[in-house]
């Protein structure tokens, strides 16, 4: 039977080109985001989900599409992130709210809601960033983002130690990858294929629970 993989952010950049890739390996996605609009993906087991992580009751309701369906996912990959104040220099109070309901708020709780449809021995990898290592931080740009993706990678141990032998769990830095995350993206190292192909084989790897990898590298990161 194929695995069935829920990715999230599914729309564009990243989540768009790991949605593509999982379909031509022969997985079954169900993809998420708020826009839905996938109309290039012929493929039998490619499912689409209304999902806003910024919004609770959008969560229940999405959840509650996967519960009737009856649905259990072999891996769930947190990918969806927004940057509002990449490369700004002041915490500023709309792009600080913005960035935590995203990435660690939404994620955090659409996660909790969906531990019921992970398979025991499932995967649950929530795409962070470098910026959010606080051994590795020397930048004092981006507080939002910085601190959200460090709250995300706070959340990935506590799973990894809370679902030890039941879920493998990890966080991942999928490289500077040229999305529209921020202007300055433009110039990103990456194509986002090439960034879900390492996001692919790390997913697929066997590799050990509680882990934060960059996938740019082929390294482990601090945390
Ligand atoms: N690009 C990089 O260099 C880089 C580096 C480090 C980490 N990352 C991380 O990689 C992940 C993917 O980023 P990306 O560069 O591919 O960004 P992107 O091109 O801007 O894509 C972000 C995705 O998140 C979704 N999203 C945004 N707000 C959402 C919400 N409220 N609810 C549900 N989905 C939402 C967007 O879809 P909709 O707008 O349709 O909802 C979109 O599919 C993010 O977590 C980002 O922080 C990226």
């Amino acid at each position: 039977m194929k695995q069935h993989v829920l990715i999230t952010g599914a729309s564009k950049g990243i989540g768009f080109a790991l949605t593509k890739l999982f379909l031509e390996k022969g997985f079954a996605v169900t993809a998420a985001s708020r826009r839905i609009q996938y109309a290039d993906l012929q493929y039998s087991d490619f499912h689409s989900l209304a999902l806003d992580l910024s919004d609770p009751s959008s969560i229940k309701r999405s959840v509650g599409e996967i519960k009737e369906k009856g649905i259990q996912f072999d891996i769930l990959i947190n990918n969806a992130g927004v940057g509002p104040d990449l490369n700004a220099v002041k915490p500023d109070t709309t792009t600080y709210h913005e960035t935590f309901a995203v990435n660690t708020e939404g994620t955090v709780f659409f996660t909790e809601a969906m531990l019921p449809f992970i398979k025991k021995g499932g995967k649950i990898i929530n795409i962070s960033s470098k910026m959010g290592s606080v051994a590795l931080c020397t930048g004092t740009d981006s507080p939002a983002y910085r601190m959200s993706k460090a709250a995300l990678n706070m959340y990935t141990r506590i799973l990894a130690e809370k679902y030890r032998g039941t879920f493998l769990v990890a966080a991942l830095h999928p490289g500077w990858v040229r999305t529209t995350l921020s202007p300055t993206n433009i110039h990103g190292r990456l194509s986002p294929e090439q960034s879900a192909q390492g996001i692919y084989e790390f997913v697929n790897s066997d590799f050990e629970t509680d882990t934060f990898w960059n996938v740019e590298t082929g390294d482990f990161c601090e945390w």
